[in-house]
């Protein structure tokens, strides 16, 4: 079965992320909504929250981390037999994400490019057939690209607006990774028909019930966790020194890993949050300053946790927990690499998250009661709001078509890139 890598390792060679330019403060949404700010920052662990403008959508985001992982960890794209964005942000019932993406980074013919959706889940649902392409030897050497790109939105005033946001981590596969060499085939999962979180075809915003999802996703993180950890014993596995977890917001984080200390494994609280401290804090950094973002919510985390830590847990094995509503979880594992720390220093993780904008909340409610109001035909280019370095949805043309503007910087487009236009 395994042919290709039997005496090898598969993992995640380099990472990126991307968010949109503009974020709200999470003190200016709680003085409008006149909650306690202390709900927002200490309850749920929300900082700022990343607001996508009406250039801004899962194309142009999943774009841009995947131009800055090509520009940033030297990809050869002529390299890539292999492209999935996981994503729930669909903009199109067949056309998908992953198509645009590949015709404006101009990756070969010879690739499989396709979306996964199982709504958080999408991205690790890409990123195991991207492990398993690699492994079973399918990829003869070739890299693969794994996207995950969302804008989390829910009702203006509803209980889930503090716990939106909207980004996109691109992550290249590899064999003989740089950065974690995932354990493949050693997996826990969990799966239920729930109904926590759903977006009905004709709703931009996603409907959720709140309280019943958390422990939904308890219920799966004990589930899925419990099953890795049967097997992990049989194997006599190390410890893991850090776990990280998808992210909906700061203190989901944390409620999941109490639940798996306290009714997993046995610890009383004080062990539970001191484990907490030590083990998971430092992934939560870029989740508190950019929101929700879905598929790419626990990656997002990986990368905050090697971004702060990778030096000292270099030849150490970290956990990771993948959850999607409705439901599916995934508990795995992988060893972060020796010589990942200056791996990690070349990405420059946290670069994206600087230079933004702070909108006021009445520029926020603009772009939200915007939402769906897509541009009016093409946009000329020295009008759309968007830095020239990043994508830009430009707007639909008379054949219903979307349009994009590539950044300035990116690959070149193969000429038969139909539906993309080039700046
Ligand atoms: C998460 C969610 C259910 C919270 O909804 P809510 O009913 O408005 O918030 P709560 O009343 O439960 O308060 C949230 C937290 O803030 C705390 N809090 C409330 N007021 C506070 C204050 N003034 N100061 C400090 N903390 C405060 C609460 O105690 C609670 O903490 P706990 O969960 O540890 O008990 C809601 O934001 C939501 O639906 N989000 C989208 C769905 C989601 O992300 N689900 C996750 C699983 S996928």
């Amino acid at each position: 079965m395994n042919q290709g890598t039997s005496s090898s390792t598969v993992g995640i060679d380099a990472i990126a992320i991307a968010t949109p330019r503009a974020y709200l403060d999470l003190v200016d949404l709680a003085a409008a909504r006149d909650v306690p700010s202390d709900k927002y920052t200490k309850g749920l662990g929300a900082i700022r929250m990343a607001i996508a403008g009406r250039h801004e959508d899962p194309v142009t985001l999943a774009t841009d981390a995947a131009s800055r992982l090509f520009a940033r960890a030297g990809v050869d794209a002529s390299r890539i037999g292999y492209m999935a964005v996981g994503t729930e942000t669909g903009i199109d019932h067949s056309k998908p994400v992953a198509s645009y993406v590949h015709g404006l980074l101009g990756l070969p013919a010879a690739c499989r490019v396709f979306d996964t959706k199982h709504a958080c889940f999408g991205g690790t649902a890409a990123l195991m057939g991207a492990v398993e392409w690699i492994a079973s030897g399918a990829a003869r050497g070739r890299s693969a690209l794994v996207v995950c790109s969302d804008i989390a939105r829910y009702a203006l005033g509803s209980p889930g607006e503090p716990t939106q946001g909207a980004g996109a981590v691109a992550l290249l596969v590899t064999e003989r990774p740089r950065l974690v060499e995932l354990e493949v085939g050693h997996t826990g999962t969990y799966a239920r028909d729930v109904h926590d979180f759903w977006r009905p075809l004709s709703r931009r915003d996603a409907l959720v019930d709140g309280h019943y999802s958390v422990s939904c996703y308890l219920d799966a993180v004990a589930g899925a966790f419990g099953a890795w950890r049967d097997e992990d014993v049989r194997r006599g596995g190390a410890p893991l020194a850090r776990t990280a977890y998808h992210v909906p917001y700061v203190k989901m984080a944390k409620k999941a890993d109490r639940h798996r200390a306290i009714a997993c494994e046995g610890l009383d609280e004080a062990a539970a949050e001191a484990r907490f401290a030590r083990d998971v804090g430092s992934s939560l950094a870029f989740a508190a300053e950019v929101g929700n973002v879905y598929t790419g919510s626990l990656y997002m985390a990986l990368a905050a946790l090697l971004h702060a830590e990778a030096g000292v847990l270099e030849g150490e094995r970290v956990g990771l927990f993948s959850y999607g509503s409705g439901c599916v979880a995934e508990f795995f594992a992988g060893r972060v690499a020796v010589g990942a720390a200056d791996v990690v220093e070349s990405l420059a993780l946290d670069e994206p998250l600087r230079d933004r904008v702070r909108l006021d909340f009445g520029a926020y409610e603009a772009i939200r009661r915007a939402d769906g109001d897509e541009p009016a035909g093409v946009t000329a280019d020295d009008e759309v709001d968007v830095a020239s370095d990043r994508c830009a949805f430009v707007g639909v043309d008379a054949a219903e078509r979307r349009v994009y503007r590539r950044a300035t910087h990116g690959s070149t487009p193969r000429a038969d890139a139909a539906s993309t236009a080039a700046a």
